[in-house]
């Protein structure tokens, strides 16, 4: 039912969006989930990785609720082939490709992954081992969305902002064919067909 959005993209208006998580709830646990990493790394020194572009909001808002010396990053990372083909624009084809890697070195340092969304596993599946490549000290991973019902790889994150059913969802950093993610809240983009 979502292919026919790739065939011709459609933007819909921002009132035609159904609010899954409102920006508030999403302050509140973006918040907690600071005060959680603050405590568990109890003092040490921190790298936050950011995926491009999906995390980059979330990112913003989490650095600035954890009270450790903190530094930020970001990678970028693309999936091969032709989504049109393949069907569904937001699917991993399973064959990611790094697009940017890190700037600094992480060897020996307390690494915290920031990911937008966690959803077939692919995508993180790929960068963890990309990432313990660079022999970090401690890796931890803190996705803002978690969509259990899709995994095909069996991974999980650290920190969890808010599981979520199997919807596709815009906003505060996701994109629907790179709109909306200047949006404050999570969104649902309805499925048509
Ligand atoms: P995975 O490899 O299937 O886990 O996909 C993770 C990536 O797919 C995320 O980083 C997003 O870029 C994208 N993605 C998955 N679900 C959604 C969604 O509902 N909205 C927007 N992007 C999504
Ligand atoms: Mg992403």
């Amino acid at each position: 039912m979502w292919r026919v959005w790739c065939e011709s993209v459609r933007y819909l208006s921002v009132n035609e969006l159904e609010v899954l998580i409102s920006h508030e709830q999403i302050a509140g646990r973006v918040a907690e989930l600071g005060k959680q990493i603050t405590a568990d790394l109890s003092g040490q020194p921190v790298i936050f990785v950011g995926v491009l572009k999906g995390a980059a909001v979330f990112l913003s808002d989490l650095v600035r609720k954890v009270q450790l010396d903190a530094t930020f990053d970001f990678i970028g990372v693309t999936s091969y082939g032709n989504p049109s083909q393949q069907g569904n624009i937001w699917d991993s084809t399973g064959e990611v490709r790094l697009t940017k890697d890190v700037d600094r070195s992480l060897r020996d340092k307390n690494v915290i992954l920031v990911e937008d969304i966690l959803d077939t596993g692919l995508t993180l599946t790929f960068i963890k081992r990309l990432l313990w490549g660079h022999q970090p000290k401690s890796f931890r991973v803190a996705v803002l969305l978690d969509k259990p019902s899709r995994r095909k790889l069996a991974v999980e994150a650290d920190y969890v902002g808010f599981t979520i059913p199997d919807k596709f969802v815009v906003g505060y950093g996701l994109d629907y064919a790179e709109q909306y993610r200047n949006l404050p809240d999570i969104c649902v983009v309805p499925a048509v067909g």
